[in-house]
């Protein structure tokens, strides 16, 4: 298991980013939560892997038979449990599972679903039953690439190959057929800095970010509060400091 992933989903607690204020603009229509309910039917059996705390599964996933939303982190499904409480009609059961080590047994569901979150393709593929499809949405390499070059760092930015790229070919190697690959680019606009040091102090677009406040080195934070100033004062736009997210999307059949 990574160890340190986990850990700092376990501190973390929750995926949910409703107190920052921001607007999106999407460029290819594209949507994660519509390709899975153009995929099920009212009776399908899903296994969205890496749920967080439930907060978009219980939000955006269709009504289908049963969902089972895993997370390697407890207190995301301790989270994930809480906020059911306001779903009380959502048929979805949240287990504490390692994406990479499923313990499900084969041929179950007729979707696996996973956003942002680690996945191996070979376990997916057999937990899936014949026909069945997976559905991920990820982050690229070249997502947020402006900020992490001035940054020289952060998530994926040192990769000689796109994440995009690895999980197509481990989903080829699978057994997968019918694959589809989708970029997304998405344009996310910030209201004010706070907004934007809050995202970057929640996910790991930078890795190490919080140096900026916490860092006891004080020109190592001097530099690190620069090279944010500078990217706000170069993406500030009428409509928000901009962000271009790319993002991907990928559908195949077992
Ligand atoms: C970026 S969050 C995405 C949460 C949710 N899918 C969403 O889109 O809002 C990634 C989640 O994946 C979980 N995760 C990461 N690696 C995992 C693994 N190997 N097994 C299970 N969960 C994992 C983390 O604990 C975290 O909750």
């Amino acid at each position: 298991m990574q160890e340190n992933e986990l850990k700092r989903y376990e501190d973390i607690g929750n995926w949910d980013f409703s107190d920052i204020k921001y607007t999106t603009y999407q460029e290819s229509n594209w949507n994660f939560y519509d390709e899975i309910k153009n995929h099920s039917t009212s009776s399908s059996l899903l296994l969205d892997l890496g749920t967080g705390g439930g907060e978009k599964a219980l939000s955006f996933l269709p009504n289908v038979g049963m969902i089972i939303a895993t997370d390697f982190s407890k207190e995301m499904i301790k989270t994930a449990n809480e906020n059911k409480k306001q779903f009380p009609d959502k048929n979805i059961k949240f287990v504490c599972m390692d994406n990479l080590n499923i313990t499900f047994p084969k041929n179950l569901f007729d979707i696996v679903s996973a956003r942002h979150t680690m996945i191996d393709a070979k376990r997916i593929y057999d937990v899936l039953k014949n026909d069945g499809y997976l559905i991920i949405e990820g982050v690229d390499k070249q997502d947020c690439w402006e900020l992490k070059t001035l940054f020289q760092r952060g998530q994926a930015f040192h990769d000689e190959i796109a994440i995009s790229q690895i999980d197509y070919e481990n989903i080829k190697k699978a057994g997968f057929r019918e694959i589809q690959v989708q970029k997304i680019i998405q344009y996310e606009y910030y209201e004010t800095e706070e907004d934007l040091l809050a995202l970057l102090f929640k996910t790991p677009i930078i890795n190490d970010f919080s140096g900026i406040e916490d860092s006891s080195n004080t020109h190592s934070l001097s530099l690190e509060k620069n090279l944010f100033d500078k990217y706000v004062s170069t993406h500030t736009t009428p409509k928000g400091i901009e962000l271009e997210r790319v993002l991907y999307g990928i559908i195949a059949k077992k």
